[in-house]
């Protein structure tokens, strides 16, 4: 049997009022990503499988963050929003080039699975024309019902037009559906907006097909991976819920957390083997940990690779753009962004890293600063291998500090040092001794000298 193509349309184009902001509701994030972008990563993938996403006019954002994640899926504008069968037809160029599953996702559920896609299609590909995701609520209330004769479901009751009986009914509709795409066409152009919003509700499709002579299955999942995301709560609670998978998931793959309930990951963060996450760590997007690494309490990270038995934290802030080599230390109230720590180098106490590659095996002393940022623009600090760099340093970037160099405490060094030379540059104020208007050293070390 050869795989069946899919298209799948994601609804986007809601404007999200109840979250009080001026962000698109699909481009609020949980675990460190969109809601939108979890939901196209569960979304069919691969050979024959189309992605059309509808969303709303003025929303480039949200258009820029579906190319972002899938350059070859098409975006519609939905310029009134006249209900979900009236966004879904918002694709309708995308739907008459008939894919053999129409999947129908909404934007604002980000916790769906692939696995439930993939259990939606099966009943497709043995003749039904609707699969419908239902689930049990908790408190039904402004949810489709099912209308269920026995196993077979008959239609969809939206909660405003719902009797008193039908809404005692807790199974309630998720809003994926999956149709036959030959047939989703004639479903769809059928769909009225005969009800009390006078919208163009996707539920009446179950009626349509019962009309049609065809079959609309059931397929049934957890509440909690349906949740809509409409306000801030319902954001915390499907974080809540993300970050219980992903600790889980963390420490099936073997990674050890101390207290996993303090501990939060993005959904991208990746492991190697025998990796431990002391209690309260917050790691962003973009975060790689390596075979061996622990991270100390109370560190936060984001867009970082941390070699293999690094060690960070407690208390160190890692910022986008840190890379540490295997066995790399860094330490309290450390502070590195855009930084190549290279093998074995220690970064112990209070330093900030900023716009730097450092050498392996290199030693920073407590208080070290990078003086990257002159006012003006960003500049950067190089330091060789093996160097040594005095408690209370200051890096006044661009500066070049050469191989196994050696800098003195509370030096500002503001020009280059060679290899193999010791460096101590004080302000005439901090030096008792003299006191004249100058203290500037650059000595070469003795065995190394150069012959
Ligand atoms: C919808 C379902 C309801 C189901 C519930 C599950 C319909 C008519 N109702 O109700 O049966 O129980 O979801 O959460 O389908 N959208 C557009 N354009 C529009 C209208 C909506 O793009 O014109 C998008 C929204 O951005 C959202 C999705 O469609 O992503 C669902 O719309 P929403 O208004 O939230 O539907 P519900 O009232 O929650
Ligand atoms: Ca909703």
């Amino acid at each position: 049997m050869t795989a069946r193509s899919s298209l799948t349309v994601v609804l986007a184009a809601g404007e999200g009022t109840r979250m009080r902001s001026s962000l698109p509701k699909v481009l609020h994030p949980v675990a460190g990503q969109p809601l939108l972008a979890h939901v196209l990563q569960a979304a069919p993938a691969g050979a024959g499988a189309r992605l059309a996403v509808v969303i709303g006019p003025d929303h480039k954002a949200v258009a820029d963050e579906v190319h972002r994640l899938r350059p070859a899926a098409e975006t519609f504008v939905q310029r009134e929003r006249l209900g979900t069968a009236h966004a879904v037809l918002a694709a309708r160029a995308a739907i008459a080039r008939s894919a053999d599953d129409l999947l129908v996702v909404f934007g604002d559920t980000p916790l769906i699975s692939a696995e439930t896609f993939a259990r939606m299609r099966a009943p497709l590909a043995q003749g039904a024309a609707l699969t419908v995701l239902g689930f049990h609520a908790a408190d039904p209330t402004g949810y489709g019902r099912l209308l269920m004769d026995g196993n077979r479901l008959v239609a969809i009751r939206e909660h405003a037009d719902a009797s008193a009986d039908e809404r005692k009914i807790t199974l309630c509709n998720a809003g994926v559906m999956a149709f036959d795409g030959r047939v989703a066409p004639k479903i769809l152009d059928q769909i009225g907006n005969a009800n009390s919003k006078g919208e163009y509700y996707l539920v009446d499709a179950v009626a349509i097909v019962r009309k049609m002579g065809l079959e609309a299955v059931v397929i049934e999942t957890k509440e909690d991976e349906v949740r809509g995301i409409n306000t801030k709560a319902q954001l915390a609670e499907a974080e809540a819920v993300m970050q219980a998978r992903l600790r889980k998931a963390a420490m099936d793959a073997g990674v050890t957390l101390i207290a996993p309930e303090t501990v939060y990951l993005a959904a991208d963060t990746t492991f190697g083997k025998d990796v431990t996450i002391e209690p309260f760590v917050v790691i962003g997007p973009g975060v790689s940990i390596a075979d061996g690494a622990v991270i100390h309490s109370f560190s936060h990270i984001v867009q970082a690779t941390i070699g293999k038995n690094a060690s960070v934290g407690p208390y160190a802030r890692l910022r986008p753009g840190t890379s540490l080599g295997d066995g790399a230390r860094i330490g309290n109230f450390v502070e590195t962004k855009a930084a190549i720590l290279e093998a074995g180098v220690k970064v112990n106490h209070l330093s900030y890293i900023g716009d730097a590659e450092v050498g392996a095996n290199s030693n920073i002393g407590a208080g070290t600063i990078t003086c990257n940022y002159d006012g003006f623009s960003k500049h950067k600090t190089t330091i060789g291998k093996g160097a040594f760099v005095g408690t209370n340093s200051s890096l006044v970037a661009p500066v070049t500090i050469g191989n196994g160099a050696y800098i003195g405490s509370g030096s500002v060094i503001t020009r280059d040092v060679p290899d193999d030379a010791m460096a101590v540059e004080r302000s005439p104020q901090s030096v008792r001794e003299g006191g004249a208007v100058r203290y500037r050293e650059i000595k070469t070390r003795g065995k190394k000298t150069k012959d």
